[in-house]
């Protein structure tokens, strides 16, 4: 019988830098759904890729006096490079200017246009270089784009139309029917939104020469979105990929619901192809403080950087484990090193070390099989398994950790050193029961640390990779350990503290006249709501005497509503305007903060709303 087949996506990234954390976490956890099917015996194709036709990719080729494709192919390498190091074990990565993905959109939008449910008319209205999307003035907050908080460009222009409109209530059935989007709330979401209406879609460009060309009108360049949707059909389009459409999977994180919902399922329909099974939302990955990452910040976190401290395996054990899969999470060194730390060092690689090290001992590195099952019994494959299909990965991590710390109380609760010296028949089942534990959480440990699954293995003699039918008690043989060393080793605080304090030194000094720009003003909170989108996030009314203004802080995990209210702080007053979550901010408040402690600053004795700070 042919294998059940499993195809995953990931979006297919703009080349326009290199990657950053969060696009690295998107492939983790892409990664771990698709090892995990792949541990269940299922025949699986998982795609990436890069969406190489977007206007900010012309524009920046074009900054650095680059051929556009010139440009691109020396930023697809970056991307490989951070996708192998994190052991992202894709089938294919596609990129949108390969020639078959080139041919095949051409198809599609000429069957499109050859049916009637493409027409040409005359666009106007506005554009986020940003996202690469249409938005209409009300979309808009204060001329900006509601995601990325930059100024959208006007354009108008003649234009070709997909017919949206006509597939809105088959959109609508097959959402509500199938449960399209996990989770729940960002479909109810979805559906709202879709309640004001779908309207066509405008598909074509003629101010760029950058794109795909619209096959019967050639001054046309197809719009980039028209172009990347279809990245996960043309990748299946033909033999021996076809039986994997239609898709099971494609994650991705909340800015590109409606894209991936709306107008990819609307093409699929206008198309007569299948519809994707599932779309999987995951949250964003904040920087610290909850604040959304950009270089201004300063706290892009580098996926790259981040291995040269810490082992690939911890950095995606900490996302997947910190984060519930659906959520936004502030990215936290220290909470990155507690879980490496307390987790992986004391956790699971000293249950490797204590066990290995009594089997060198006590049976000259030899495992001596043992019939009866004391331990892996306490594993709760049902939660674990129910947590999986649900993808709540968080909960299934945090199951087999319940399972690692079992196995280290009974080491505990068993002595086996005791044993050793009065007890020979309990050491021979207390020690298999360890060790047959061991290779059952490399099994299940598989998908979301693929290297430590991997150094278990090899460190019990195992042969060859297990799938999940062997997760069961019994099944070790009497195999002749092999040396690989700890698993983890400890990284201390101080270690990443003083590289990190090595790098305040290194910063510039600033003049004067550059601190002189700062308004720095002391005002009162008078109203304190929650961010409509990001848990992380307050929306605070300020009064600085007789101006009143908004801002957002990062301060929900730190503060409640009720202990910032009628507070005093000290704000940044000129700042740039900017958008956090669709939400205006006019400024900034300023916080201390060490490690995961965040306390904002205070006058030190009463004085008027509104003082300035010099
Ligand atoms: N090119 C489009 C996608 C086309 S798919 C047919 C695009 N590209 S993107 O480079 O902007 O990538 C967006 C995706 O990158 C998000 O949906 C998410 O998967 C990932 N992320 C980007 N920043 C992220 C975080 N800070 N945190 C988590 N994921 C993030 O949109």
């Amino acid at each position: 019988m042919p294998k059940k087949t499993f195809y995953i996506t990931t979006p297919i990234y703009y080349p326009s830098g290199k990657p950053h954390i969060g696009t690295v976490y998107t492939n983790i956890v892409t990664d771990s759904i698709a090892r995990w099917h792949k541990l269940l015996g299922e025949d699986v194709f998982f795609s990436t890729g890069t969406d190489e036709h977007a206007q900010k990719v012309e524009k920046e080729a074009k900054e650095k006096g680059l051929d556009t494709k010139a440009y691109v192919d020396t930023i697809i390498p970056h991307f490989k490079d951070a996708f192998k190091k994190y052991n992202i074990s894709y089938d294919k990565f596609v990129r949108t200017t390969d020639e078959d993905h080139k041919k095949y959109c051409q198809k599609l939008v000429k069957k499109l246009y050859d049916q009637g449910d493409i027409y040409k008319g005359k666009y106007e209205g506005w554009y986020c270089n940003g996202c690469e999307t249409y938005y209409t003035e009300k979309d808009l907050v204060d001329g900006k784009c509601p995601l990325h908080g930059t100024k959208a460009t006007w354009f108008e222009e003649e234009a070709y139309f997909f017919k949206m409109s006509k597939y809105e209530k088959k959109v609508i059935d097959y959402i509500k029917k199938n449960n399209y989007i996990t989770p729940k709330y960002r479909q109810e979401f979805i559906l709202s939104r879709m309640k004001d209406g779908v309207r066509d879609l405008c598909i074509s460009r003629t101010n760029s020469e950058w794109g795909i060309s619209l096959p019967w009108d050639h001054k046309h360049k197809i719009w980039v979105w028209f172009d990347a949707l279809p990245n996960y059909t043309s990748n299946t389009a033909s033999s021996p990929w076809k039986k994997f459409w239609p898709a099971n999977v494609h994650v991705i994180a909340h800015d590109i619901i409606w894209h991936h919902s709306v107008i990819w399922l609307s093409m699929l329909l206008a198309a007569g192809i299948e519809l994707p099974k599932k779309l999987l939302v995951h949250g964003f990955i904040m920087g610290e403080g909850g604040l959304k990452m950009s270089k201004s910040l300063g706290n892009v976190i580098d996926p790259l950087e981040l291995l040269k401290k810490y082992p690939v395996d911890s950095v995606r054990y900490f996302l997947l484990r910190e984060i519930p899969l659906g959520s936004d999470g502030a990215f936290s060194y220290h909470a990155l090193r507690e879980r490496h730390n307390s987790e992986l060092v004391n956790g699971l690689g000293n249950l490797h070390a204590r066990t290995l090290s009594m089997v060198e001992k006590y049976y000259s590195g030899k495992i001596v099989k043992s019939p009866k099952n004391e331990l892996p019994k306490k594993f709760n494959y049902a939660k674990f398994e129910e947590s999986m299909s649900n993808f709540e990965l968080h909960n299934a991590l945090s199951e087999i950790m319940h399972f690692v710390n079992e196995c280290n109380k009974y080491i505990n609760d068993n002595v086996p050193w005791e044993l050793a010296k009065n007890n020979k028949k309990r050491l021979d089942i207390v020690m298999y029961n360890l060790a047959d534990s061991l290779r059952l959480i490399s099994i299940l440990i598989e998908p979301f640390m693929p290297e430590t699954s991997e150094n278990i293995q090899k460190s019990l003699g195992m042969k060859k990779k297990e799938d999940y039918k062997k997760a069961k008690f019994g099944l070790l043989g009497n195999n002749k350990l092999e040396k690989v060393g700890y698993l983890f080793t400890r990284i201390d605080e101080g270690e990443t503290m003083q590289k990190k304090e090595t790098k305040v030194e290194t910063k510039p000094v600033i003049p004067f006249t550059d601190f002189e720009k700062l308004d720095l003003r002391v005002a009162k909170i008078i109203k304190v709501e929650n961010h409509p989108n990001a848990d992380k996030l307050y929306v605070l009314q300020l009064s600085l005497g007789s101006e009143k203004k908004q801002i957002v802080a990062g301060l929900r995990s730190h503060y409640k509503p009720e202990q910032l209210l009628n507070k005093k702080i000290i704000i940044i007053n000129n700042l740039q305007p900017t958008v956090l979550r669709g939400v205006e901010s006019n400024g900034m408040l300023l916080a201390a903060s060490k490690d995961q402690k965040v306390v904002f600053l205070t006058p030190e004795s009463d004085i008027p709303e509104g003082a300035k700070i010099s």
